[in-house]
C-alpha cells in the first residue's frame, strides 16, 4: 500500500475533508504561479433539487479555494449540473457544450465538468466521450458529495475522470454548502423516487427513495436558523412518503410539526407532494400551522382517469378533485399550483377535456404545462399511440390559455389586501423596486430600502399585473 492510501480516511465526511485539504494545496500552488485567484462557474439546469445540489457543489469548490465568477468564458472551472426530465433540457446542455469548446480554445487550462441527472444515462456518456472530448470531469447524482476527491484525481492523474454510480446506499451528511440566499434555504429530506410514473426518468437517474433521519434534518435546520435563515423549503421528489425507511417510525406530518418548533424559522415550504399520499394529517398540520406557507404544489399531470392509469399515477380525476376540494375547504387561503403534461401516448381531445375540467374546477393558482417528452427506458416510451405534433400544439394552447385565465382570476382576488412578504432581492428589471414573495408564492414588487432584503414586511397589494403584483410597503 502506498503512503497516501495509508492516510486517506475511509469514512465520510472525513474522507472528503481530507481531499478538500489536498485539492486546496494543489490549487494554491497553481494560484501562486498564475498570481491570481482561480475562478469557478456553475450552470444549473432543472428543478429545486438540482439548485440545492449546486449549492453543495459550490460549497466544496469554495472550500478548496475557487472564487465564484459570473463570467463563464474566463472561468478556470465550469461545471454544468444537468437535468434530463425532458429532451429539451438535454439539448440545451449539448448546445452549451459547443459554446464551451470555443471558450476552452481561448483558455486551454479551463476545466469542464458535467454532473447531475443526464449523466446517469449510459447513452449520454457515450455521446460525450465521442463528440465532446473537451469535457474533463463527469459524475452523476449519487456522488455529488465526492467532488473534492474527483477533482483530486483530475488534477493528479491529468486525464479525464468519469465516475457514475448506479445507486447510493448512504446519505452523506456535513459536506460544505454555499447558499444562494443568506435568508432562505432548501433542505433535502429525501432522495430518489419509487413512484415510477410511466413517463418519468427520475426513478432511473435519481435511484430508490431514501429518507434522511429526522434528527439530521432538524439539526441542519437549527444550524441554518442560527446562521440567519428564516425560510426553509423541504425538498424531495415525493415528500409525503417521507420516513418510510427511517430508523425511527416517522412521517411527513410529524416532520412538519417538528420543523415548526424551531425558533428563528418563520416560513416553511415543501416540494413536491404526490396526490396519492397526501394524508389528512398533513392537511390539518398545514391548517394549524403559523409557519407553513399557504402554497401546495400538487402535480395533476392529466385530468383523465384513463391517462392517469396509463401514467401509473395511482389516483383518478375524481379522487384528485376530492383532495383539492378538501384542501381548499380546510385551508381557504391556500394557493394550489400544478404540473400538466400534454401529449401523453393515446391522449385524445376527450382526455384533454377532462384536464380542462379539472383546471376549471380546482381553479389553479398557477400551472406549469409541459409537452410530453419521450424518455428512452421509461414504459411510456414504448407505448403505442404516440400522438402527433400538430395535435399537441393545438391542445397545449387550449390548456395554457385556461390555466392563464384561472391563475389571473385567483391572483386578482387578493387586490387591496395587506400581506406579509419575504423580501428576496432588488427587482431584476427596475432597481428602484424590491421583490418580495407572499406566503402563497406570488411575487410583489414595491419601492423600498434594499436594507429590507431578507426581512418579512407587510405590503399592500395595490395593482394586480396578472401573475404578480405592484405593491406599497406598509408601516410595521
Ligand atoms: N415529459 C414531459 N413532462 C415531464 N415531466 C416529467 N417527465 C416528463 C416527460 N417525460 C414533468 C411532470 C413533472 C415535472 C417535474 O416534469 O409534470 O411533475
Ligand atoms: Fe417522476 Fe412520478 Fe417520481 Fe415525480 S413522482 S419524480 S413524476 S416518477
Amino acid at each position: 500500500m502506498n503512503e497516501e492510501a495509508n492516510i486517506v480516511p475511509v469514512t465520510e465526511p472525513e474522507r472528503q475533508n481530507h481531499y478538500i485539504g489536498e485539492v486546496a494545496k494543489l490549487l494554491r500552488a497553481r494560484e501562486k504561479s498564475l498570481q491570481r485567484k482561480l475562478t469557478c462557474y456553475i450552470a444549473t439546469f432543472g428543478c429545486q433539487m438540482n439548485a440545492r445540489d449546486s449549492e453543495k457543489l459550490l460549497g466544496i469548490l469554495k472550500a478548496v479555494g475557487y472564487v465564484e465568477t459570473e463570467d463563464e468564458r474566463s472561468a478556470d472551472l465550469v461545471l454544468m449540473n444537468t437535468c434530463t426530465v425532458r429532451d429539451n433540457a438535454d439539448q440545451r446542455v449539448y448546445g452549451r457544450l459547443g459554446v464551451l469548446k470555443g471558450y476552452k480554445q481561448e483558455h486551454p487550462d479551463m476545466l469542464i465538468g458535467l454532473c447531475g441527472c443526464m449523466m446517469q444515462e449510459p447513452s449520454v456518456i457515450e455521446k460525450i466521450q465521442k463528440s465532446y472530448p473537451h469535457v474533463d470531469l463527469i459524475f452523476g447524482t449519487h456522488n455529488i458529495y465526492k467532488l473534492a476527491e474527483l477533482l483530486y484525481r483530475l488534477l493528479t492523474e491529468q486525464r479525464p475522470v468519469i465516475e457514475i454510480l448506479d445507486h447510493a446506499d448512504t446519505v452523506v451528511e456535513d459536506i460544505p454548502t454555499e447558499r444562494k440566499y443568506p435568508f432562505k434555504s432548501g433542505v433535502n429530506i429525501m432522495f430518489g423516487c419509487d413512484k415510477f410514473c410511466s413517463y418519468c426518468i427520475v426513478p432511473y437517474v435519481r435511484g430508490r427513495e431514501r429518507s434522511r433521519e429526522m434528527d439530521d434534518i432538524l439539526c441542519e435546520i437549527r444550524r441554518l436558523a442560527d446562521s440567519g435563515v428564516i425560510e426553509v423549503m423541504l425538498l424531495g421528489q415525493n415528500v409525503n412518503s417521507y420516513g418510510k425507511h427511517c430508523r425511527k417510525e416517522v412521517d411527513f406530518a410529524t416532520l412538519l410539526k417538528e420543523v415548526e418548533k424551531i425558533e428563528g424559522i418563520s416560513r416553511i415550504r415543501f416540494m413536491t407532494p404526490h396526490p396519492q399520499d397526501f394524508s389528512d394529517d398533513v392537511i390539518s398540520v398545514i391548517r394549524d400551522s403559523e409557519k407553513i406557507c399557504r402554497h401546495i404544489h400538487l402535480p395533476l399531470q392529466s385530468g383523465s382517469s384513463r391517462i392517469l392509469k396509463l401514467m401509473n399515477r395511482h389516483y383518478t380525476k375524481e379522487s384528485y378533485l376530492q383532495l383539492a376540494e378538501k384542501i381548499r375547504k380546510q385551508i381557504p387561503d391556500v394557493a394550489i399550483t400544478t404540473d400538466i403534461i400534454v401529449g401523453f401516448p393515446t391522449e385524445t381531445e376527450e382526455d384533454i377535456e377532462d384536464t380542462l375540467d379539472v383546471i376549471r374546477k380546482v381553479g389553479f393558482d398557477n400551472a406549469f404545462t409541459f409537452i410530453y417528452s419521450k424518455r428512452t427506458g421509461t414504459p411510456a416510451a414504448s407505448m403505442d399511440g404516440q400522438v402527433s405534433e400538430a395535435f399537441i400544439k393545438e391542445q397545449f394552447a387550449r390548456v395554457l390559455q385556461l390555466v392563464q385565465e384561472t391563475s389571473k382570476v385567483r391572483a386578482q382576488g387578493l387586490e387591496g389586501q395587506v400581506t406579509d412578504v419575504l423580501v428576496e432581492e432588488i427587482n431584476e428589471h427596475d432597481p428602484n423596486l424590491l421583490t418580495g414573495r407572499m406566503s402563497n408564492n406570488l411575487l410583489v414588487h414595491f419601492p423600498a430600502d434594499p436594507a429590507l432584503i431578507g426581512k418579512i414586511v407587510p405590503v399592500r397589494l395595490a395593482e394586480c399585473k396578472g401573475f404578480y403584483y405592484l405593491g406599497v410597503l406598509q408601516n410595521n
